[in-house]
């Protein structure tokens, strides 16, 4: 077990390389699953979660090279359909498998996820939305069990914009026969990337950013060569920081226009942000104005920074409240952040905070990805030393995040527990 120790009090200055995607980078590299031949995708980023799927794949029969971050997998071997429960616990997004693999091998077991930190986290919808394709579906044993001949074009409506429901089921139609129409479709900037990896392959999807996407299936798609999107969570993360510590930061090889409702929050709080092409510069305020935040999907305020906006609004002027609309359990980090002298009370969905002057060291634990990353960012201000202890779960999304926090000038450093 290691922990991250971190001394509060020095402002964030310098450049910062935003990597690939991980939520981009999941179903690209499992979509190499739906054709024979050798898919190269670069700027794929070094996280728990990739080395997870990858391991996924090749228990399923992929052959898979690596090269820096640079990953090359071949799927003409796949001889198993069958995603087992302790990869899939692992890491939920393993569920994207199911469309892939029914697909191309006209059936697949795979484990049911189960819950999860943040919410129950069901897949009710990509189940229900792979029966209107024709699949035959059955739970047993905790594992989901389907199959069809050939999957068959189909319009279905998803109750809720769901991000993985919406790749899954893109990926189930490519292959199917006729027109399938997703309507209620998840419009992040990973589904677009998705769909534009597909398109390549020669499938042919339209309307991937709106709400309705449709899919007319081919009977074969060939290998490709992408490039990952830059991770909009990260950049979000260090935009955040650099306010947060005032800070002066240049993120490079970012894409501003995936974290526009970021920015405009930034900008808010008061911070001072340029953007020039690919890269963000980002100055932060001397006194922190407080802000409302209320989750939605995109593009509205992501979810997955509500726990770094939280850190910035626990030492912002007034009083801030965050509404979580997306996942009904993600405010576990707020007892944490308590322990470091924040003023922040719960109400169901809402997070009422009333900013402090400061924070104060403590020894705290992760709960979750993005509740890690709220944490190392409350330790960069925090008066003295914070020590986060279970980083496990921030490796799954940030890569070298310690070292690229101290490049910038941070006191932080990775321990042995
Ligand atoms: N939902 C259902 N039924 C379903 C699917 C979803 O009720 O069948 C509900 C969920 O419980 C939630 C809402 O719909 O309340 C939206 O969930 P969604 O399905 O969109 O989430 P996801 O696809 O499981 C992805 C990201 C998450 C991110 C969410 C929301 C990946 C691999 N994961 O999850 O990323 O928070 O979308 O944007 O893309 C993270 O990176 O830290 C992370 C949790």
């Amino acid at each position: 077990m290691e922990n991250i120790i971190i001394e509060g009090g020095h402002p964030l200055k310098g450049e910062v390389k935003i990597g690939g995607s991980k939520n981009a980078a999941l179903p690209i590299l499992i979509s190499a699953l739906l054709t024979d031949g050798w898919n190269t995708y670069h700027n794929v980023p070094d996280l728990k979660d990739i080395q997870s799927i990858k391991l996924l794949l090749s228990t399923l029969g992929a052959k898979i090279e690596t090269d820096g971050d640079t990953v090359r997998i071949a799927a003409d071997g796949l001889c198993n359909y069958e995603a087992p429960y302790d990869l899939v616990r692992k890491m939920r997004a393993s569920i994207l498998v199911l469309g892939p693999l029914v697909a191309r091998l006209k059936k697949a077991r795979v484990s049911l996820p189960g819950g999860c930190a943040i919410g129950a986290r069901p897949i009710n919808l990509h189940l229900k939305g792979l029966a209107r394709l024709g699949a035959s579906i059955d739970l047993k044993h905790g594992y989901v069990e389907a199959s069809a001949n050939r999957l068959k074009g189909n319009e279905i409506y998803f109750d809720i914009a769901t991000v993985t429901g919406t790749e899954n089921l893109m990926m189930a139609a490519v292959l199917a026969e006729g027109m399938t129409v997703l309507r209620n479709s998840a419009r992040e900037p990973e589904v677009v990337a998705l769909a534009e990896t597909l398109n390549q392959m020669g499938a042919n999807i339209k309307g991937a950013g709106t709400s309705i996407i449709s899919i007319e299936g081919v009977t074969s798609l060939h290998p490709v060569s992408v490039s990952i999107i830059p991770d909009r969570i990260e950049s979000g993360t260090f935009m955040t920081a650099a306010a947060l510590t005032q800070g002066n930061v240049r993120l490079l090889e970012c894409e501003p226009e995936h974290n526009e409702a970021v920015i405009h929050k930034l900008k808010l709080a008061g911070a001072d942000i340029k953007i020039e092409g690919q890269s963000i510069w980002v100055k932060g305020p001397d006194e922190i104005a407080s802000i409302d935040i209320k989750t939605l999907p995109y593009p509205g305020f992501p979810t997955d920074m509500q726990a770094q906006f939280m850190v910035l609004m626990s030492v912002a002027k007034g009083l801030s409240i965050i509404s979580e609309t997306i996942f009904e359990n993600r405010f576990i980090h707020v007892s944490e952040l308590k322990r470091m002298g924040a003023d922040i009370t719960i109400s169901g969905n809402f997070a009422m905070i009333k900013g402090v002057p400061a924070l104060s060291g403590a020894p705290v634990m992760a709960t979750d990805l993005r509740a890690s990353a709220s944490l190392i960012m409350a330790g960069l201000i925090a008066k003295g030393v914070t020590e986060v202890s279970r980083i496990y779960h921030l490796d799954r999304g940030y890569e070298a995040i310690e070292k690229k926090l101290a490049g910038l000038g941070a006191a932080i450093k990775r321990v042995k527990a």
